[in-house]
């Protein structure tokens, strides 16, 4: 039976080459952004399903999740991978709404759509969930509190569901990129990571022989020092 893929943030960047390669591989794949235009245009692109929406509205996850597994039949992988980073702020600027924006997005979202695959993939004893985390959480650094913060939550709660994971036989994997040249800053940053190159990193996760599950994948651009 062929395998299917829920991937958040697939309209651009990393999310997007993941979709992409899993095509490529033979996985039917459900893609998801907030741009409407760009997921029809992928939709036509990569011949798949699709949704375009919000995350960060309160009944987005459930919502995105019900839509993919009814287009997909069932969901074997769900990639969270949607996340942002607002701007650079000192801490003496945070807001509460900056705090509330990057929660929704970069943690309510995903424990929520990990809360529903969890429950399908335990049904049949098999599956594979993947957090795209950052590299963020093993540094310090000004201005970065919030994103730092809530990248730290998700690694928090990845380690949890691998434990709760595995004893329904569900595979979990936590990836923590470095830099990569995405539109997820206003600079292109060329010698930063490949966004390809991390869909690579990620499908060889979801490929991996069945006797074997990555927890973690933590890896950088060689010009990053930051460790
Ligand atoms: N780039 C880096 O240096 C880097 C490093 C480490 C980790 N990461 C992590 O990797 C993941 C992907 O980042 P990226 O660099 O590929 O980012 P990106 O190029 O900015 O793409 C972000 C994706 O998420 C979607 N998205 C953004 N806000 C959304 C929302 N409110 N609701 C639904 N979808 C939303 C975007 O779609 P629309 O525009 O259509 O909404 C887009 O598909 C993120 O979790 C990020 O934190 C990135």
């Amino acid at each position: 039976m062929t395998r299917t893929a829920l991937i958040t943030g697939s309209t651009r960047g990393i999310g997007l080459e993941v979709a992409r390669q899993l095509k490529t591989i033979g996985i039917e794949v459900f893609i998801t952004g907030r741009d409407a235009t760009r997921v029809a245009a992928l939709r036509q692109e990569l011949g798949c399903p699709g949704l375009a929406m919000d995350l960060s509205a309160p009944e987005a996850p459930l919502e995105l999740y019900d839509a993919a597994r009814l287009a997909l039949g069932k969901i074997d992988v769900l990639v969270n991978n949607a996340g942002f980073n607002r701007a650079k702020t000192p801490i003496v600027e945070v807001t509460g709404e900056e705090l509330d924006a990057s929660y929704a997005l970069n943690v309510r979202a995903p424990i929520l759509l990990a809360r529903q695959a969890l429950k399908d993939m335990a049904l049949r004893r098999s599956g594979h969930i993947v957090n795209v985390i950052s590299s963020i959480v093993r540094t310090r650094a000004e201005n970065y509190s919030v994103y730092t913060t809530m990248k730290q939550a998700l690694h928090g709660f990845t380690g949890c569901l691998t434990k709760e994971g595995r004893l329904v036989g569900v595979k979990v994997t936590g990836v923590y990129p470095g830099g990569v040249d995405t539109t997820f800053r206003a600079n292109a940053r060329p010698d930063y990571l490949r966004p390809a190159s991390v869909a690579r990193m990620i499908v060889q996760c979801l490929t991996s022989p069945e006797d074997v599950v990555v927890h973690e994948l933590l890896f950088r651009p060689m010009v990053e020092n930051n460790f």
